[in-house]
């Protein structure tokens, strides 16, 4: 709201080279808390309205000078007083005048001589306008500051929110990392010791046969683990790596979607052959994909996977149902599990590389985000998951039976 309009009184300028024509008016609007100035011709008026707070103008039409429609158009082109509400006082009451009033930007008129109770109504209507408009348009300015202010605090978020996966992603290959690389590093430093031992054995006192055979079951022993540990992390780095699936590396063909989740199945069954989990595929012979079956059953392996590791992990039962269900060229293949589901926090990151709730134990975190990345790039399709705490989760994956064809993938 305007300085004026909450703590000083209404101010009024009336523009007329005779005020006094005006009668008693005057006198009643000064007597009734109003800040009255008179302004004797168009120019000084124009002055006024700048020079001192205006809430309204009253503005004869006929003066010397510039007359009232040329000064409203002055008030109306100069930015400090476009918003003073003008009402043309006229003593003529052809429709032209009024025409040309409204259109020099007045906002009503009075016809001469003045009724005080039809210009204190028009009068208290359109300043109660103007101090709504002011009101309105500050609380837009402020609106406008707000989102601003939240805008720019999103994109602060957003950066903290990078900053913070890429923080994590670093720590968890580190972590992932450490384990392996640490292991081999100990049983190399001891391999090299326990050879130094064995060279000074043979150099020195005589050599037995049972520190030979020590020796080698040692040595053995210790290179074993050293393999071990750096083909873990090399698997860890080769993963790392599958982030961005190369294309041009995929073979494309024609296969069969039955024998392909099932084949999958197959191979990742033994990873869990004792575990009491049941993988259910009901997916129909005779679907005939042209796509990237390499691919496919990486993501159909990362699914399993997830539902083994994650849904049913710690309980004494578990099912995963693949199911497909084909519509016009386009397969929905849905993988629910009866597992622990997620927390709607967790949900909405599972598919952020690096994003797992298994850090150090195993988990890379990348099985999703290099899923999502088949399926839209190379498939031509979507990857959606739904979950809730308790009630497991749906993994519903949509590919064309066609994979398109990308001028970077070989055929
Ligand atoms: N079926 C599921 N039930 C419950 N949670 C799941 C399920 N699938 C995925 N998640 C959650 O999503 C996270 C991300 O999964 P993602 O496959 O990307 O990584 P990961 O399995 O932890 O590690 P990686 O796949 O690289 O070994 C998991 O850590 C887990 O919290
Ligand atoms: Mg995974």
């Amino acid at each position: 709201m305007s300085e004026n309009a909450t703590t000083q009184p209404p101010a009024i300028l009336i523009i007329d080279d005779t005020p006094a024509n005006l009668g008693v008016a005057l006198e009643y609007l000064s007597e009734h808390g109003f800040d009255v100035g008179v302004a004797r011709s168009g120019e000084a008026g124009l002055e006024c309205a700048v020079s001192a707070p205006t809430d309204l103008i009253l503005l004869d039409v006929m003066m010397p000078g510039i007359d009232g429609f040329e000064t409203c158009r002055r008030l109306k082109a100069n930015a400090a007083t476009a918003e003073i509400p003008v009402i043309f006082m006229t003593a003529q009451t052809d429709t032209e005048d009024v025409v040309n009033g409204f259109e020099a930007g007045g906002v009503d008129y009075v016809t001469k001589p003045i009724r005080i109770a039809e210009l204190m109504a028009r009068i208290n209507t359109h300043l109660g306008l103007h101090i709504m408009r002011k009101q309105l348009a500050e609380h837009n300015e402020q609106l406008s500051a707000t989102i601003a202010r939240l805008k720019e605090t999103q994109a602060g978020l957003v950066q903290a929110d990078k900053l913070a996966s890429l923080g994590a992603m670093v720590a968890g290959i580190a972590h992932e990392l450490n384990t392996p690389i640490g292991n081999a590093l100990i049983m190399a430093t001891s391999l090299e010791d326990a050879a130094v031992n064995f060279n000074a054995m043979i150099t020195g006192k005589e050599l037995r046969r049972s520190d030979l055979t020590a020796y080698a079951q040692r040595s053995q022993g210790m290179a074993e683990i050293v393999t071990r540990s750096c083909q873990r992390a090399a698997n860890l780095i080769i993963s790392f790596k599958q982030v961005a699936v190369d294309q041009t590396s995929e073979q494309r063909r024609r296969f069969d979607l039955h024998t392909l989740v099932n084949d999958n199945i197959a191979a990742i069954r033994p990873s869990f052959r004792s575990a009491p989990w049941v993988i259910e595929a009901d997916v129909p012979v005779g679907l005939d994909c042209d796509s990237y079956p390499g691919p496919l059953g990486q993501v159909i392996t990362n699914l399993i996977q997830n539902a083994v590791t994650h849904a049913f992990d710690g309980r004494d039962s578990g099912t995963l149902r693949i199911t497909t269900l084909l519509k016009a060229y386009f397969v929905e293949m849905v993988f629910q599990d009866d597992g622990k589901g997620m927390e709607s926090a967790v949900l909405a990151r599972i598919f952020e590389p690096f994003y797992t709730s298994r850090l150090g134990q195993g988990g890379s975190g990348l099985g999703l985000s290099i899923s999502l990345n088949i399926v839209t790039g190379v498939l031509g399709g979507s990857l959606h998951a739904t979950s809730q705490p308790g009630s497991g989760s749906r993994f519903v994956i949509n590919f064309p039976l066609i994979a398109p064809t990308a001028p970077n993938v070989s055929v």
